[in-house]
């Protein structure tokens, strides 16, 4: 097998110069050739797509992303097939394990927490795999931030009070300190900011954003393990989130979210259905 990290940098060269021809081939609910990278959703079973479900069903391999994938998901799914767990595992175990099995015949399906796309580390497995010639895809799903708005009865968009989301998370192993961007997104204002990753660091982070000199009483919700039968939800702001997260004892699997957004208030009509759609073309921004 070659060395991951080359195979990589060979896909990545070969994109440069060339779209791949997939691109416009496929749409992204088709079914392909090769192995799918699935996201499984946030973890209640019903989350995940018809096309997610399907494909599990099939299979006869389930590689699948540990304690973020439900396990009341693979049983119902996957009852039919081998199910292994991701963690621990390197690319250079990952790979093989997942070529060996689809050179030989299997269906095979990797299956990622929330949506592949968002801190999934999915497409470096990809490439490897492409690289060894085994074809993959991606099958979206509904990523963490979709799953806590919707617990939260709030949109991470509302009129007049966030116009814009960002995905991110803290500095830490993976990121230095200036490649953490919370304290920016939060100075803009209309911003959103879901916060994956960070589940143990909450008190760190507002303190960071205290020492920035943010307004202690900006809206913070924690929503833990959203959608699970376990669920929480954690209300405060940057100045009170810290402590009551880390007296409700949570160190992960939860997601953060701050701005004005995730309190549904203060927001107003938009022009959309205010006689708006009516006038002018009908077009409409949905
Ligand atoms: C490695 S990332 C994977 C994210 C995933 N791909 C997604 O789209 O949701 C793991 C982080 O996602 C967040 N997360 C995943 N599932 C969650 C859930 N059901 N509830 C709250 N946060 C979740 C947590 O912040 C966790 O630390």
């Amino acid at each position: 097998m070659t060395e991951p990290q080359d195979a990589i940098d060979a896909e990545g060269d070969e994109r440069t110069t060339e779209r791949d021809p997939r691109v416009h081939e496929h749409n992204a609910g088709d079914q392909q050739e090769g192995i799918p990278f699935v996201g499984a959703g946030p973890g209640d079973p019903k989350l995940l797509t018809v096309a997610g479900k399907e494909l599990v069903e099939d299979a006869d391999l389930v590689v699948h992303a540990g304690s973020l994938v439900n396990s009341e998901l693979l049983d119902e799914y996957c009852a039919d097939a081998e199910t292994v767990s991701s963690i621990g595992k390197d690319l250079e175990e990952l790979i093989p394990l997942m070529r060996d099995a689809y050179e030989d015949g299997d269906d095979v399906v990797r299956l990622h927490s929330g949506d592949p796309a968002i801190y999934g580390a999915a497409l470096e497995q990809m490439d490897a795999l492409e690289h060894e010639g085994v074809p993959t895809y991606f099958v979206p799903g509904v990523t963490a931030a979709f799953a806590a708005s919707a617990t939260l009865r709030t949109q991470l968009t509302l009129n007049e009070v966030s116009n814009h989301v960002a995905f991110t998370r803290p500095q830490g192993k993976t990121l230095d300190e200036d490649e953490d961007h919370i304290s920016e997104f939060v100075e803009m204002g209309d911003v959103t900011t879901c916060v994956y990753l960070g589940t143990h660091a909450v008190g760190e982070t507002m303190d960071r954003l205290l020492d920035a000199g943010h307004d202690p009483d900006t809206p913070v919700a924690v929503v833990y393990h959203a959608s699970w039968p376990d669920e929480d939800v954690i209300e405060g702001t940057i100045g009170t989130i810290g402590e009551k997260v880390a007296d409700a004892g949570y160190r992960a699997s939860a997601l953060v979210l701050i701005g004005e957004a995730v309190t549904g208030t203060g927001y107003e009509r938009s022009y959309l259905y205010d006689g708006w759609a009516n006038r002018g073309s009908g077009e409409a921004d949905d």
